[in-house]
Formats: C-alpha cells, structure tokens, sequence
C-alpha cells in the first residue's frame, strides 16, 4: 500500500449497495475507485475463457496474476471493463458470474494474486476500495473503514429491481437463496472471510436512501479530516 493517498474501504455482504455507495463517494470527493468483487468475477470469466477446469486452482491464480484488465468509462460516464480487450461488462455481472467469482474467491492462491493489483489502486488523491475483505487484509491502515449491511430481505429486492431494471428475468425467491448462498460461502471461508474491521463503522442501510447512506460516509471522512464537510 503507498503511504500517501489516504484509502477508504466499504465492505460488505453481496447486494448490501457497497458499489453503489462507493461509486457515489468516490465521484463526489474526486478519488480512485476500486470495485475489488469485479477483478473476482473477471478470474471466473478469464478461467472460462481459458477453458479451465472450475476446480483448477494453480490455472486460475496465473490467470488472476496475468490478466489484462482496463477499467473505463463508455460515452455515456457508465463503466465499461475490458479483459484481454474484450468489453466484458455485461457478462461478469450476471449472478452466475457473481457465483463463479465466490467460489475462485475462497482460494488463496488466487487472492493472493490479486493483492498488488488491488493495493496499486492506492493513488492520490485517495481511493474508495470496495469489497470484502478491502479494511481486514487488503488495505488494513485505512484511515476510514465502513461495513456497510442491509436486511437479507431488503437486498434480495435492491438486486430483484436492479435486475428488472436491466430487462433481465429473475425471480425474487431464486435470488433469495443465490444470495444467502454467497454470503454463507464468502463468510465462512478460511482465508479473508467477510467479516467487519475490528475499527469498521457499521452502518445499516435497511430503510435508508442512497443519498442518507452517502451523506453518513461523507459526514464519516469529514470527522477523519480525509475532505472538508461536504
Ligand atoms: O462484490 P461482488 O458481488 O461483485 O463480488 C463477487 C464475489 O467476489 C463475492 O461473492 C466474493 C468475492 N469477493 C471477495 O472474495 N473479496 C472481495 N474483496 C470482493 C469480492
């Protein structure tokens, strides 16, 4: 981690709004965005791509070290991500793409080729780091970590509308249970489960807006002297 640009982290259960929230964050105090799940889901996508076996651990840890990657934008400000320069931004954000992810996720050696890559994104002015496990191993001197939570119901419909939004045909129950099944696989893991920073702050969005959710870590980085009071 490079000692000058301050980093925030957002962690969280799957759904829980973390890459909205951070999004939002990081565009209004002008930082680096990292959204940690997506470089998971592109190890998943990469092995595929590859032909890998869905139990080769080694294949898939190289293709998390050598991967080409671009973050960027599309004409419109939405995100567009590359892999190996293929736009690949839809694909990866299915929920089998989202269960694919967890499951390279648990192995060690793919986390741990995922680390600098994750730490580089550390630049000034600042990074907004999204994630589970960006404040317990990743970027551990963050000088603001969130842990940010949502009832397992209210999350199931944030992705349901999210979904239907997007034309996509989903049903609530089967979200419901894909979503309890990642949460269970991420938080019992051996290696950086999600768990909150001892240090995070716990803010529960059950009920809140996105704007109320982005005016506490707005207000949060204020306190921490990371931005003037926005
Ligand atoms: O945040 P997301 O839904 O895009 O993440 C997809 C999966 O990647 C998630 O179920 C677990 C894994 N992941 C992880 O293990 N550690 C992170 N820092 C981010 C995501």
């Amino acid at each position: 981690m490079t000692d000058e640009a301050p980093v925030v982290t957002i962690d969280g259960p799957s759904s829980s709004g973390k890459g909205t929230i951070s999004r939002e964050v990081a565009g209004h105090v002008g930082w680096h965005l990292l959204d940690s799940g997506a470089l998971y889901r592109l190890v998943a996508h990469a092995g595929l791509g590859r032909g890998l076996d869905p139990t080769d651990v080694e294949g898939h840890a190289r293709a998390a070290a050598g991967m080409q990657v671009v973050f960027g934008a599309d004409p419109d400000g939405g995100e567009r991500i590359l892999l190996e320069g293929q736009d690949v931004t839809q694909a990866i954000r299915t929920e089998t793409a989202g269960q694919g992810a967890s499951r390279v996720a648990a192995w060690p050696a793919v986390r741990t080729a995922l680390l600098q890559r994750q730490r580089a994104f550390a630049r000034p002015p600042g990074l907004v780091a999204d994630g589970r496990d960006m404040g317990t191993v990743v970027f551990p001197g963050a000088r603001l970590k969130i842990y940010l939570t949502a009832s397992a119901e209210e999350r199931a419909l944030r992705r349901y509308n999210q979904l239907k939004g997007k034309g996509a045909g989903v049903s609530l129950a089967a979200l419901s249970r894909e979503i309890a099944e990642r949460d269970a696989r991420d938080s019992a893991r051996a290696v950086a489960p999600l768990i909150p920073a001892p240090d995070a702050e716990l803010i529960d969005s059950t009920g809140l807006s996105i704007e109320e959710v982005v005016g506490r870590v707005l207000q949060l980085g204020a306190v921490r002297s990371l931005w003037p009071p926005q």
